[in-house]
């Protein structure tokens, strides 16, 4: 002991001494659990309800706990191990894959933890730990995807030394608390999907080493702070899903150099849609959609060549829509604004790798027969409903392998259903409004949602669970869910 407490008077005997030990008795060298960590760790089993895929199974008194799942240690002093992390996490997949229960305050022994990882464990619940402000190396604090209620402790900016904060998926309520702002060292902020309300606070700005700050999924409002002017490495800001007004703040440009994800999407955001945008060259993805954006599109969006998915839907977008000069989109959403189209961009028909395409309400007037899409590997999903499309999507649904939605309602589609090849992934069909003939194939059994009401079909409708609704409005189909076929009218001869 005496030799521990100070090194520096090891003697080349005592060393040579505890060496031969070592090679004689090689587990004292073995992480070895510090009655503390285990004690605290067994209080932690001790507030789990339910475990019921068994994930503390390994935490058994008087066994190592440097070994139990979830559980890393390392060495702090030359015959000892301490707990430095704690990472349980359940898997989405799989439902028994929960804890139930609180957090014990009793954690607060592991004295030596700089990281507690508590992650879609989806039923821990509880109020914010307090004991975390006691735990003096703690560096990460990811509580995710749980159900911990109550308001954020207005003393959280005591958490100084934090590198990441997430509590990201709870039911916090409340306000986010001023302290925030003392939390400079963080990288992460990651409070999205809660319950919080009040605004964006102006003390975010003082967390200048942020990459990522997501705040999605609340009931945050107001105007969105312009405190963007020293964040030099953000990439990552999710803002969507809140109540935000007013315009896009000037100093969001500043982000331009780094910035690869912006979600604003599904806020009452106004004002057009600044041309800085178009600098941000590392941007991959753009959300603006459901707010109230007016104007055009910026022709400077032309230099966003490495955008992969951009979804503008639902604001009062007008013309002209810039010619963008994107190597590959994948996914696109411009619906529901006040474009006139005509036809599908180039860009768009040319891209590679494009998964899933949304044009709903875009003003296309085409012949879709005529639209012959570069490749049809990756199509995943097509919205075209709501425009002016004529002839057939039966080459188009013959090409793609693995669509898993079409829709094309309230167009002027004219073609015979029977012809239409429906794979095996196709989930979501909706035809309706259009000029479709012919009879309806049993294919459409697998479907989980179809529609194919008002056309011109005829015939027996395969059996199948969808509603009435979903066929209402043709010439001549009958059977469930329609009134039943006459029989001396089967089969239709004319
Ligand atoms: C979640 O925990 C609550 C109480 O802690 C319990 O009543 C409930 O049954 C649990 N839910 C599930 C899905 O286990
Ligand atoms: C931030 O920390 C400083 C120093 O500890 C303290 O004086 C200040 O009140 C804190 N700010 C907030 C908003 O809590
Ligand atoms: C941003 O928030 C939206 C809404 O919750 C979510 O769908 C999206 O995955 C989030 N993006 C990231 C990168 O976290
Ligand atoms: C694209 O960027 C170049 C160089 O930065 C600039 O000269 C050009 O005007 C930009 N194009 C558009 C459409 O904004
Ligand atoms: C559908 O594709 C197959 C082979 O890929 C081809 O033989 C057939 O003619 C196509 N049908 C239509 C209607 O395009
Ligand atoms: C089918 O579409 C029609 C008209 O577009 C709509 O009125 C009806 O509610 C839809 N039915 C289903 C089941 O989606």
């Amino acid at each position: 002991m005496l030799a521990l407490r100070s090194p520096s008077s090891i003697s080349p005997l005592l060393c040579l001494v505890f060496l031969l030990c070592l090679l004689y008795y090689p587990q004292l060298a073995l992480a070895k659990c510090h009655p503390d960590d285990e004690s605290g760790l067994l209080a932690f089993k001790t507030g789990i309800t339910e475990d019921p895929s068994g994930m503390l199974q390994s935490w058994k008194p008087a066994t190592d706990c440097c070994a139990w799942a979830g559980v890393s240690c390392e060495a702090v002093t030359v015959s000892g191990s301490r707990v430095n992390s704690l990472m349980l996490s359940g898997q989405a997949d799989k439902p028994n894959s929960f804890l139930s229960g609180t957090i014990s305050p009793s954690l607060v022994k592991l004295g030596y933890l700089d990281g507690i990882y508590l992650q879609n464990l989806r039923n821990l619940s509880g109020p914010f730990p307090d004991f975390l402000f006691d735990l003096p190396k703690l560096l990460f604090v990811y509580i995710e995807n749980n159900k911990l209620s109550g308001e954020l402790p207005t003393e959280i900016g005591k958490l100084n030394r934090l590198q990441a904060l997430s509590l990201e998926g709870n039911k916090f309520t409340g306000t986010i608390p001023n302290s925030i702002s003392n939390l400079t060292r963080l990288s992460q902020l990651k409070l999205g999907q809660n319950s919080l309300t009040g605004g964006m606070l102006l003390g975010i700005r003082r967390l200048q080493s942020l990459t990522l700050l997501s705040l999605e999924e609340n009931r945050l409002f107001g105007t969105i702070p312009d405190i963007f002017l020293s964040f030099p490495e953000l990439r990552l800001l999710n803002l969507s899903h809140n109540r935000f007004s007013g315009k896009i703040p000037a100093t969001i440009s500043y982000l331009a150099p780094k910035l690869a994800y912006l979600d604003l999407g599904h806020n009452g955001l106004t004002g057009h849609i600044p041309d800085f945008l178009g600098k941000f060259t590392a941007l991959d993805t753009l959300d603006l959609s459901r707010n109230r954006f007016t104007g055009i599109v910026p022709t400077s969006f032309g230099n966003l060549t490495k955008i992969f998915n951009m979804d503008l839907s639902h604001n009062y977008l007008i013309d002209p829509f810039p010619e963008m000069n994107v190597k590959g989109i994948e996914s696109l959403d411009l619906s529901y604004n006040r474009f006139h189209l005509g036809q599908i961009p180039n860009w768009v028909t040319s891209s590679p790798i494009i998964y899933s395409l949304k044009l709903a309400g875009c003003g296309i007037r085409m012949k879709l027969d005529e639209w012959k899409p570069k490749e049809t590997y990756f199509y995943d999903y097509v919205d075209l409903s709501d425009n002016e499309i004529s002839g057939s999507p039966i080459g188009l649904l013959n090409r793609t392998d693995d669509l898993v939605g079409f829709w094309a309602s309230r167009n002027k589609l004219q073609f015979n259903m029977g012809g239409l090849r429906i794979v095996k992934t196709l989930k979501y069909l909706d035809l309706s409004r259009n000029s479709v003939y012919g009879k309806v194939s049993g294919a459409i059994a697998g479907l989980e949602k179809l529609n194919v009401s008002y056309n011109h079909l005829c015939g027996q409708i395969p059996s199948t669970n969808f509603q009435a609704t979903a066929f209402i409005g043709n010439d001549c189909l009958c059977g469930s869910p329609l009134p039943p076929c006459k029989k001396w009218a089967e089969p239709a001869a004319d």
